[in-house]
């Protein structure tokens, strides 16, 4: 049964993209079966994918992560191949998806094309509302990839900086959390909102189970006096969410302010650079961690 990551901090800019991508990279290289779904309609995480015939950004035709909440396909359907594994693209139009769907428009002409009459179609809606169909917004996620978890290891979410039902859908069905942060600002408050937003899901959904696995310091600098009281404060801080922070730190580096530009991600962009290195030694620690909870052996 694969585990699935999200990435998530609902402050922009730490590094979520960076280290969903790095990390999917890596555990294909090494032969994991990876999917990657971006959830944030930026569409970065599908940017740095690229992969066998190259997926053009800001495409709203091909099928994406919306049609899939939206029940207009599966997940299988609108994967593709690509560097960071099995890609679910994002679309542009995500910020559009206001959540449940009892029926599909194309389950909904197949079924006027099978000649169902309008009694039916109502009977077959009614039944779906009753049995839970679609479920409730926060769930959609979850419920799409039922039919897949078991196919791969790993399955990471990258998701968007912000608080909207693409979060919650993520973390909902999040095995784990990482959660990147930079050491200029300790974004407190940002963290201990997202800690209340997993504690209250949790309250009212007795199934949830989403554990933070850590912190992951981004942009580290590593020499600065700076640098040492803000880790320092991060153990704190992980020790108030309940989780670790993680012993590898994330060096700030170059390439990978450049990556995105080259349409890679940056372990095939730049494997040797110091940001590159640190993800290699982090994917190693990530492992661990999850082989100590079962995960894989
Ligand atoms: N270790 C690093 N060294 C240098 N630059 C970095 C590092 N990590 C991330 N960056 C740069 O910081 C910016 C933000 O990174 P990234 O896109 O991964 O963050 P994000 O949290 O996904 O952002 P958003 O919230 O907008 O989705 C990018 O330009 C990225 O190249
Ligand atoms: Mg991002």
């Amino acid at each position: 049964m694969g585990a699935v990551i999200s990435v998530t901090n609902q402050k922009g800019g730490v590094g979520k993209t960076l280290t969903a991508s790095s990390l999917a990279s890596i555990l294909t290289d090494k032969g994991y079966k990876v999917l990657s779904i971006d959830m944030d309609p930026q569409s970065n995480f599908t940017a740095v994918a690229g992969g066998p015939g190259t997926i053009k950004l800001g495409d709203t035709t091909s099928l994406s992560i919306l049609d899939v909440l939206k029940q207009e396909c599966s997940i299988e359907e609108a994967i593709v191949k690509s560097n960071i594994g099995d890609l679910v693209r994002a679309s542009p139009n995500l910020t559009q998806w206001t959540g449940r769907t009892l029926m599909s428009r194309r389950n909904f002409q197949e079924l006027q094309e099978q000649g169902a009459t309008p009694e039916e179609v109502y009977g077959l809606l009614e039944q779906r509302f009753r049995e839970g169909w679609g479920a409730v917004e926060h769930t959609t996620l979850d419920w799409a990839l039922r039919k897949v978890r078991g196919e791969y290891d790993f399955i990471f979410l990258d998701t968007n900086p912000s608080l909207t039902l693409l979060t919650l859908n993520s973390l909902y069905t999040a095995d784990y959390i990482i959660i990147p942060v930079f050491t200029e600002d300790t974004s407190r408050t940002a963290l201990l909102d997202l800690k209340d937003t997993i504690d209250q899901m949790k309250v009212e959904n007795s199934d949830m189970h989403a554990e933070i696995l850590g912190l992951l310091i981004t942009k580290y600098k590593r020499r600065t006096i700076l640098a040492s009281s803000y880790l320092e404060e991060y153990e704190r801080l992980a020790q108030d969410l309940g989780t670790v922070l993680f012993d590898t730190k994330i060096r700030d580096g170059l390439a990978a302010a450049e990556y995105t530009n080259r349409r890679m991600d940056l372990i095939h962009y730049d494997p040797k650079s110091p940001p590159a290195q640190d993800y290699k030694a982090f994917a190693e620690e990530f492992l661990e961690k999850t082989r100590e909870r079962g995960i894989h052996t």
